[in-house]
């Protein structure tokens, strides 16, 4: 059977370390506050003169290398992503242009939190639907950017990278066994960034009130992200014909540990099997999964054949999973 799969994965922070000790300076909060309630100790910030793209051909590079893939061979580039470097053009288009890749389909997705389980599964379906046989998928976030740094409900979650992924077509067992993708519009003001749309264009009113910047009620995000992650999780197991016991990795979306012992208590599997780096990165939207899939590989606890699920939820609201045979 003609499968898609992962021919290489990387990723890349920016060197910029925010701590928890350094937002206390920032912001009223606490080290104790931040790492109880979210898990996170420390985040990545992009330096003035980084946007999106800078981080994802960052990844791009490290992904295609492992790959064994030339940016010449890529057939199609996809970036998911809530922060691109500017409305359009595409940060994928940037990021063709960076690569030295042919003329190829370039486009961005916005799917918040789960845009690279989503990414995966659109450059899965182009590749098996058509003559593509090489995708680069990307998921890269300069949350830094849009975070107010005035409110300390916010601005202590988030941070800042990229990961790649260079899919290929192959025949057997490995690749991608199932994606399971939902949305849900009804409650989008729980997480959203107001102004700089056609809704709201910009202004000297919406920067005057700060509309600029992501706006969250935690608290109830957080009883929907819980439960979205739960059902992501058992759908994508459920269409893979795979038991949660079977898996070696589970690698949540990194928003907060809370939610992903959530996700891990509704799975039935113990702490070592489900993969947590929020600690030193925070929320890094989009680019949370491919970061974390990037690391095991590097760490070598990633290796053929083992099976991986991937979840993830954010705003939309929209969530995702997807099972993979590594
Ligand atoms: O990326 C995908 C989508 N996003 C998420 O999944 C995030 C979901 N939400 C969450 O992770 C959590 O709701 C937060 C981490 C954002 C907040 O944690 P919480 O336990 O839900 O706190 P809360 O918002 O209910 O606030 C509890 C208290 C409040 O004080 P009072 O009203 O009880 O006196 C807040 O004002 O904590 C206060 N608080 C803070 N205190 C110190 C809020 N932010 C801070 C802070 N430092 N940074």
């Amino acid at each position: 059977m003609t499968r898609v799969r992962i021919l290489g994965i990387g990723h890349y922070v920016p060197e910029g370390v925010l701590t928890n000790f350094d937002l206390e300076k920032i912001v009223e909060t606490s080290d104790q506050w931040i790492q109880e309630r979210t898990g996170i100790r420390e985040r990545r910030i992009a330096a003035p003169n980084q946007a999106t793209s800078d981080l994802a051909y960052e990844a791009a590079k490290v992904a295609l290398e492992r790959a064994d893939v030339s940016p010449k061979e890529l057939d199609l580039i996809i970036v998911a992503t809530a922060t691109p470097d500017m409305l359009f053009p595409s940060t994928a288009c940037l990021l063709q242009d960076r690569l030295g890749a042919p003329k190829v389909p370039c486009f961005d997705m916005q799917a918040a939190c789960p845009g690279f389980v989503y990414a995966l599964e659109v450059g899965k379906s182009m590749l098996l639907g058509s003559g593509y046989n090489t995708a680069l998928v990307v998921g890269a976030e300069c949350l830094s950017k849009i975070t107010d740094w005035t409110d300390r409900s916010t601005c202590v979650l988030f941070g800042d990278g990229a990961g790649a992924a260079v899919l290929g077509k192959e025949n057997g067992d490995r690749g991608i066994l199932s994606v399971y993708l939902g949305g849900d519009g009804s409650l989008a003001d729980l997480l959203y960034l107001p102004a700089g749309g056609s809704r709201l264009p910009a202004s000297m009113e919406t920067v005057a009130h700060r509309l600029h910047y992501l706006k969250m009620r935690g608290r109830e995000v957080f009883k929907y992200a819980v439960l979205g992650m739960q059902e992501s999780a058992l759908r994508a197991l459920e269409q893979a014909g795979v038991r949660p016991e079977e898996l070696r990795w589970v690698v949540p979306h990194q928003a907060n540990t809370r939610i992903i012992e959530a996700t891990r208590q509704k799975l039935k599997l113990p702490p070592e099997k489900v993969y947590i780096n929020i600690d030193r990165y925070g929320n890094t939207s989009a680019a949370s999964i491919p970061i974390a899939l990037s690391e095991l590989v590097e760490k070598g606890e990633l290796e053929a054949g083992d099976l991986v699920l991937l979840v993830a939820f954010g705003a939309g609201f929209t969530w995702g999973g997807a099972v993979i045979r590594w």
